[in-house]
């Protein structure tokens, strides 16, 4: 007899069936005649009762000595009952114990600090294990948007010799004695591939060396970042809005189950669709200085502001059109508004922050040498970047998804690492 999933039992096909199960001991109360088990394995958890009076008698002893965590089969018969978690329960014929578990040391009631250190145990529970299963339909669902709009995915060097973003800090790594970085963005080697392929993406791990300890950093975060030919502002915004939709509707059909475990109501998921609605950056400043904000034209749109602006909103948000001063010397110029480059920013509702940064980079040459200079940077390090635009120099847009925040949002966490199977922040590398 195969396998059943306990999945499967709780849909209710196979009342009143024999079924074999495998799994963990979830939970585990033991009386002199009677075993509760609850059964867990990857697709949920089902009450199992094991009489003794209905099992060999060497094998009900096996069993009362097993604590949680223990590896077991079971066979048993299905029955509704009401008053189990899920309205079945496996009524058990025979079990067998494959793994004895020691004393599992997570219990009720522990410290997030401590929760944090076993993190290597605590993916078992409930919540983990749903907000991991949440988090590979956000990578297969963006993997497969872009696939379908006829991206290919491509790689880059983690290990890099120029910065990214200026202002951004990077961990320095000794490459043979020569001082060299980890990546802060992909981009720089992804634009060089639009030029082969057009369309392109990568998703993969960016590192920050910013000594930021808050809800929303993480040093090594999953970025998935897109580039595209013959596209301008408005087709990398709708580009973007596009994605994120895509996104969410897959994680509505795909995940309900988990949603409904992590209590995520999946009509704020729904809500989101094209078109976003858009704000210039000065429309923003007018909108934060309004609401009280001391914020001067010229300034990043930091968290205060952030939550200013999105509070009110179930909905993204874009910011449009940012001064140069607080922004990459790779942005496309604004001949509109001279002062600003052809960028963008999206916000997540409610306070979640920035979750996309993008732009249409700037084909120029001149201008990017010319950029460089302003902000007293060399050209030199970038000859290779500025290259690029020297052979056939195409209009093209991109951008980058910072995919742990957009999932944090989604599930409304906490906090970023709640969704990192082992998060990587300034206070913690272990386990
Ligand atoms: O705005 P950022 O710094 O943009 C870039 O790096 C561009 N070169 C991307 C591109 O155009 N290809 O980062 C992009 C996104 C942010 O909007 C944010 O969501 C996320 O990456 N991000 C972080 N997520 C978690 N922890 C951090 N420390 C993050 N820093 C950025
Ligand atoms: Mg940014």
């Amino acid at each position: 007899m195969e396998f059943t999933r306990v999945r499967d039992v709780l849909g209710g096909e196979f009342e009143g069936k024999t079924v074999r199960l495998r799994g963990w001991i979830h939970r585990i109360r033991a009386q002199s005649k009677m075993i509760f088990v609850t059964l867990r394995d990857s697709s949920g958890i089902v009450q199992t009762v094991i009489k003794k009076a209905a099992v060999d008698e060497d094998k009900f002893k096996a069993a009362s000595k097993m604590l949680v965590e223990s590896l077991v089969t079971v066979e048993g018969e299905v029955k509704a009952d009401s008053r189990a978690i899920g309205g079945y329960e496996v009524q058990v014929k025979d079990i067998n114990v494959l793994h004895y578990a020691e004393d599992f040391p997570i219990t009720k009631d522990q410290s997030i600090e401590f929760l944090n250190d076993n993190r290597h145990l605590w993916m078992r529970s409930r919540k983990m294990s749903n907000v991991l299963k949440v988090r590979d339909e956000v990578f297969r669902a963006a993997r497969a948007y872009l696939r379908e709009e006829g991206f290919y995915e491509t790689t880059c060097p983690m290990f890099v010799s120029t910065m990214g973003e200026e202002g951004a800090e990077l961990f320095e790594v000794d490459y043979f004695g020569k001082k060299i970085y980890l990546t802060q963005t992909s981009q720089m080697h992804l634009e060089p591939q639009l030029f082969a392929m057009e369309k392109v993406f990568i998703l993969a791990p960016s590192f920050m060396g910013e000594k930021s300890r808050t809800r929303k950093h993480l040093t090594e975060f999953w970025h998935l970042e897109v580039e595209e030919a013959w596209c301008d502002h408005e087709c990398n915004l709708k580009r973007q809005e596009e994605l994120i939709s895509y996104i969410c509707k897959s994680v509505v059909e795909n995940r309900s189950y988990e949603l409904a475990e992590l209590g995520v109501n999946p009509e704020r998921l729904l809500k989101i669709k094209p078109p976003f609605e858009r704000m210039t950056y000065d429309k923003a400043i007018e909108v934060c200085q309004d609401a009280g904000l001391k914020i001067k034209w010229g300034e990043d749109i930091r968290t205060e502001a952030e939550d200013i602006l999105t509070r009110d909103r179930d909905t993204f948000l874009f910011i449009e059109y940012y001064p140069k001063e607080i922004k990459s010397f790779y942005m496309k110029h604004n001949p509109e508004n001279p002062r600003t480059y052809r960028n963008d920013d999206l916000l997540a509702p409610h306070g979640y922050g920035e979750i996309i940064g993008g732009s249409q980079r700037e084909d120029e040459a001149d201008r990017i040498i010319e950029n460089l200079h302003r902000i007293g940077d060399d050209p030199e390090k970038y000859r290779w970047y500025i290259d690029i635009r020297r052979y056939g120099s195409v209009e093209h847009s991109g951008f980058g998804v910072g995919v742990d925040r957009l999932i944090t949002w989604m599930l409304e966490l906490e906090h970023i690492r709640d969704c990192v199977p082992f998060p990587r922040t300034v206070s913690r590398v272990y386990p």
